[in-house]
């Protein structure tokens, strides 16, 4: 936004608190991001997550890189500036659906520490947490389910995540998940727990 604009736009309170909202819904709104490699297996745990707590009968709704880049995202691409922008327009939309009451799940590489840290600061502590799914390289490229590793050896794709451009492990990640090590309802037990105490 421009300096002029800024002077220009002033913020709503809005009557209906996301209080009053949460209210309604029967449960507390919360963010609930998945960080790690392409392959990692953060989509498969987040859909797992979603079915589970959809079987719960909360009210849910996941983002997911792929899926995003189809629409809000489409004219990102893959630099450290088009991640970044990508990183920051999905935590807004998830910010805005955690508002309205619900329990949105987020998988994104999200390879930049400052940008989860900005993701993080939009909620508030209790309504945000971060998943690593910390499966190693070597995994994700033997799985490699798109074919992109394989692309990306043969420099077919540049700036592939791990290869030659950079992933930021989280320092201080609210859960560590190795899809490689652990069984994934295993993973979506020890994820709904944590999260039921959350949520209500
Ligand atoms: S992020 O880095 O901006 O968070 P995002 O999660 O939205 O990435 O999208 C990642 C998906 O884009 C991957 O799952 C993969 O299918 C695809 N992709 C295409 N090009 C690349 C690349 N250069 N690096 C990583 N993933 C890529």
């Amino acid at each position: 936004m421009s300096a002029e604009l800024k002077s220009h736009v002033r913020w709503h309170e809005q009557q209906v608190t996301t209080q009053m909202r949460s209210g309604v819904m029967r449960q507390k709104g919360a963010c609930i991001w998945f960080t790690g490699l392409s392959g990692s297996g953060k989509s498969t745990l987040a859909n797992a997550l979603d079915v589970a707590l959809h079987e719960a009968g909360k009210k849910t709704y996941l983002l997911d890189g792929d899926n995003i880049r189809h629409g809000l995202c489409r004219d990102l691409g893959m630099s450290e500036a088009e991640r970044s922008e990508n990183i920051r327009r999905a935590g807004e939309t998830a910010k805005l659906m955690v508002d309205a009451g619900l329990v949105v799940l987020c998988a994104f590489i999200s390879p930049y520490c400052r940008d989860r840290e900005r993701v993080r600061a939009l909620f508030e502590p209790a309504q945000f947490v971060e998943v690593y799914v910390s499966t190693p390289l070597d995994q994700c490229e033997q799985r490699d389910p798109k074919g992109l590793y394989s692309k990306a050896r043969q420099g077919l794709i540049s700036s592939f995540t791990g290869l030659d451009s950079p992933y930021e492990a989280p320092s201080a990640p609210d859960f560590i998940i190795d899809t490689s090590a652990e069984h994934l309802q295993v993973s979506v037990h020890r994820l709904l727990h944590f999260c039921g105490e959350l949520i209500g």
